[in-house]
């Protein structure tokens, strides 16, 4: 008897800057390939995103094949990134996944984004962890609990990412400002007071992105000491929320997600939280910690595996689906 020929996982993902195509098959991702739309002023105008992700898409998607030595033949379903997210963005992603589907005659699986970020912890070793998602648009503190997953603390105004870059632009360094301000900040030595905005596992950062701007406008301080005080200062709140949200469900792990858990500070004062009260600490690769499509084909994948797929006309985008909306199905 002559083998079925193998076939893979097609990943989508296009829920705000990024639009990225990953080939993934049992659980390893043979590429993951991707785009940002990036302004100078760093903001993001959702219909010009959407136009970026229109007009690369095809190339994205050619590459994505390329890398991992497909061909269109060999993959058996598509997962795209479904929501929560910018719906002139996220209606990219999924016209192209119907699209491609229907040529195909395949299935499409819908992925929740948050739970992708939390489910591609799984590729570093963590089976069940409380996830610190922290990027542009996000801040949330999210774990599995009685068949869903819940959000233990979140931002009650800006994500994290959201507020770093505002300050950068602030200071006229430009976009993003992530890496910059932690540039900056490996070179501040005086830690200078700041609010302190965290209650329960709940966090927020627009009174101290203000009080960050009067300082600066002071001319009081150097850049660099703002900076410092600036990680140390929100990076506790969200180690000293994680630490609870650990106590709250009695788990022991903690793994990082998002493109602000690329910071080497947050990253230590993470690891030593865990290591004082006996947790592991968990944090994929920048490349998976930022948004991309190999994440949404590593769950894609997984929830395929247990029959969870869509025929392509049946499927639409859930620009505001939340976290505890998601049917955990898969588990
Ligand atoms: P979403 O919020 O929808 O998941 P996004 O595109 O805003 O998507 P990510 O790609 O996960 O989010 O992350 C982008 C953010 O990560 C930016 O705000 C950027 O400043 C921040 N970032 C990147 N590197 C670092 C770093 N070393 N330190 C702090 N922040 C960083
Ligand atoms: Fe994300």
């Amino acid at each position: 008897m002559r083998g079925k020929m193998k076939k893979y996982i097609l990943g989508i993902e296009s829920t705000a800057h990024t639009f990225g195509v990953a080939v993934v098959d049992d659980g390893k991702i043979l590429s993951n390939i991707k785009d940002s739309y990036a302004t100078e002023k760093g903001g993001i105008i959702p219909i010009e995103a959407a136009e970026h992700h229109e007009k690369i898409k095809e190339e994205i998607y050619r590459e994505a094949l390329k890398q991992a030595n497909i061909t269109e033949k060999e993959i058996k379903a598509i997962a795209f990134s479904q929501g929560p997210g910018l719906p002139p963005c996220l209606k990219v992603g999924k016209e192209f996944t119907k699209e491609l589907a229907r040529k195909l005659k395949v299935p499409v699986v819908p992925v929740n984004h948050c739970v992708s970020h939390l489910e591609i912890g799984k590729i570093t070793g963590a089976r069940d962890p409380v996830l610190l998602y922290v990027s542009g648009a996000n801040t949330q503190i999210i774990a599995y609990s009685s068949g869903k997953y819940r959000v233990f603390g979140e931002t009650l105004d800006r994500g994290i990412g959201n507020f770093i870059d505002s300050f950068a632009r602030y200071a006229g360094i430009g976009f993003p400002g992530g890496p910059k301000i932690q540039e900056l900040s490996e070179k501040g030595k005086k830690y200078i007071e700041l609010p302190y905005s965290i209650k329960g596992m709940d966090v927020a950062f627009s009174g101290i992105l203000t009080n960050l701007k009067q300082k600066l406008e002071s001319k009081k301080y150097k850049l660099e000491d703002l900076s410092f005080s600036l990680q140390e200062t929100v990076f506790a709140m969200l180690i000293e929320a994680s630490e609870r949200a650990l106590a709250h469900t009695g788990k022991n792990e903690l793994l990082l997600g998002g493109g602000v858990a690329c910071n080497s500070r947050l990253q230590e004062m993470a690891k030593i939280m865990c290591k004082e009260r006996g947790a592991r600490y968990f944090c994929p690769p920048n490349e998976l910690l930022v948004d991309n499509a190999g994440m949404i084909g590593f769950l894609g994948e997984i929830m395929f595996e247990k029959g969870i797929k869509e025929k392509p006309n049946k499927v639409d985008i859930l620009p505001r689906q939340r976290t505890d909306d998601v049917e955990v199905k898969w588990k």
